[in-house]
């Protein structure tokens, strides 16, 4: 037993010769089930196929179920599976209200939330209310119909500037590259009025001051509430309200860097307006009035400075947002510090959990990001004639940053396949490459086709066992033989069991509820801190090592687990130890 007194949360134990800074208190006991819920994205294409046409589907993932329930997971997330004629891989949605053939059928969803339900897995959908697909009838209704139309009013049509309509109505551009505005061809053959559209061409934003536009959406969550789902993860919640004066904004949309005054996006004409909000509360009280159990909105809201995201998730609007700042935070230990006080110290204001999520289908796998340069910007897709990521490096962080990330309370999003240690797939041929991204940016930006490769599940089989026959919609790079579930499976050490145990003690010891104190004393290189978890007296302490001398941990603790083998007990470098206090 080490000199440890723990009374409350609130009251940091003490250990010898080190500073403890409470930074979070514990999360009541009766927290409902997303304030610590651990939340597993499927994208759906990728995950598991049925067919054998090379794309996954929703069978597929139900019989994934298992899988995931051995994980330990508590809710999926899945990308959009609605009718789209996929051109931004279903960020494009024709028909919000059915599945896509690619993907199955409404039957088909239905089996799968009830297995999930039977399984103790929650289901999530994703929606996609900024724009639509250039098919939604909507959309072909408003080409069809005259400029000043109510069907028009749907979207943002504007005439053009210049003499004859023939520049756009301003200089906003899309985020995938290009153009943010396309010119429509009206009625009698002439170039008419221009849409908007933040994203691809095929994906015309809607005019969210419309009340239709409100209506629907009401409607659309109405009809996956009825049908079971625990909630929705909102795409570009950040973005449906324009500065309604369509000013010039005077920039594009690529990744600023820190001290880009871009990071302010309050001074952006598309993003973070104030009126968002007001739909969002709506929308809480829509699900609120539900009754229990909670469903949940989850915000992708890529909003600077905290002070301004801090109000998506206030109790009236979102219940979480993701943390991106998690995301892309540089593997150093004062970085990672500050990030995690921050974030926690936001969340905390307005009494939302913190969340802390990793890689998604948008970003370079971080088995691969944590393997680039410390300090590299995160790049937008890897290709063959880049510097190539150290994967071995990659991989022993990736597996301590899942250690810290879920050693954190509050809520944790996987994305599928990191539970594997899945690095970027970083030799795709350029011709098979499917981004938008990559086609509007003129091939100067890769995309994101390198974190959306199918599964590996069987090493030995035709396409790793992604499905029935050896078709996969993206080519799996070689390394994700060594990688299948099936190799893992079992294997002491492997990634696929780490994950595992994670989630199990992370559930035992109620590590998503726990308190949080942050732990001084180790040096500049370690960042270490104390979970109170379920049990004052019995704490767990989460150390990451990112330095090179090995770190010793307190007299007396206990390793829980490790995220690699430790040196005569102390934690090597780019490594990761949850340790119990208590004898
Ligand atoms: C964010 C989604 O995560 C991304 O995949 C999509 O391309 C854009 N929003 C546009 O919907």
């Amino acid at each position: 037993m080490v000199g440890l007194l723990l009374v409350t949360s609130t009251t940091p134990p003490s250990l010898p010769g080190l500073q403890m800074t409470p930074v979070h208190p514990r999360d009541r006991a009766d927290a409902p089930w997303w304030r610590q819920a651990v939340i597993y994205q499927i994208y759906p294409r990728s995950f598991a196929d049925s067919t054998g046409d090379g794309i996954g589907d929703l069978p597929g993932a139900r019989a994934k179920l298992p899988y995931l329930a051995a994980l330990g997971v508590d809710a999926v997330w899945f990308s959009p599976f609605y009718v789209s004629p996929q051109a931004d891989a279903g960020y494009d949605v024709a028909d919000y209200r059915d599945i896509d053939p690619l993907f199955g059928t409404l039957a088909d969803f239905q089996d799968l939330l009830d297995d999930a339900t039977g399984l103790g897995i929650k289901v999530i959908v994703d929606l996609v209310p900024n724009h639509s697909s250039s098919e939604h009838p909507w959309f072909t209704a408003a080409l069809a119909a005259a400029p000043g139309s109510p069907e028009r009013a749907r979207y943002l049509f504007r005439d053009g500037r210049g003499e004859d309509g023939e520049l756009p109505p301003n200089d906003w551009k899309s985020v995938f590259g290009g153009p943010g505005w396309t010119r429509v061809v009206e009625a009698d053959g002439r170039p008419g009025q221009w849409y908007l559209h933040l994203f691809d061409v095929t994906q015309p934003d809607f005019d969210w001051t419309n009340p239709d536009v409100r209506q629907e959406f009401l409607d659309v969550i109405d009809f996956w509430v009825k049908r079971g789902v625990a909630g929705f993860r909102v795409d570009v919640a950040a973005g449906l309200v324009k500065d309604q004066t369509f000013r010039d904004w005077g920039y594009t949309h690529d990744q600023p860097g820190p001290d880009d005054e871009r990071l302010a996006t309050a001074k952006a004409p598309m993003w973070d307006q104030d009126g968002v909000h007001e739909i969002y509360q709506v929308w809480r009280s829509l699900l609120d009035g539900y009754g229990p159990p909670d469903r949940i909105l989850c915000a992708e809201a890529w909003v600077h400075p905290p002070e301004r995201a801090a109000l998506y998730i206030r109790s009236t609007e979102f219940h979480q947002a993701f943390n991106f700042d998690f995301l892309d935070c540089p593997w150093r230990a004062a970085d990672y510090r500050r990030v995690i006080a921050t974030s926690l110290e936001v969340c905390d204001s307005v009494g939302a959990p913190a969340t802390w999520v990793l890689s998604n289908h948008d970003v370079v796998r971080h088995a691969s990001r944590f393997g680039l340069p410390v300090g590299t910007p995160r790049p937008n897709g890897i290709g063959a004639d880049d510097p190539q990521p150290d994967a071995e490096l990659g991989l022993r962080r990736a597996r301590a940053a899942a250690m810290l990330m879920l050693g954190l309370g509050g809520s944790a999003y996987l994305y599928q396949g990191e539970e594997l240690g899945l690095p970027e797939a970083t030799a795709l041929p350029d011709d098979l490459r499917q981004d938008p991204v990559y086609i509007r940016t003129d091939k100067r930006q890769l995309g994101r086709d390198g974190c959306r490769v199918p599964m590996p599940w069987v090493a030995n089989a035709p396409g790793l066992g992604f499905g029935p026959s050896a078709r996969t919609w993206l080519p799996q790079p070689d390394t994700f033989a060594d990688l299948a579930a099936d190799v893992q499976e079992g294997v002491a050490g492997s990634t696929l069991e780490l994950y595992r145990t994670l989630l199990q003690i992370r559930r035992e010891r109620e590590l998503g509820l726990g308190g949080l104190v942050l732990v001084d004393g180790y040096g500049e290189e370690v960042l270490a801190l104390v979970n109170t978890g379920r049990d004052d007296a019995d704490p767990t302490l989460v150390l990451v090592n990112f330095g090179s001398d090995p770190v010793s941990l307190p007299p007396g603790a206990t390793v829980l687990v490790a995220s690699g083998d430790l040196s005569d007990g102390a934690v090597p470098a780019d490594t990761a130890v949850w340790a119990r206090l208590a004898g």
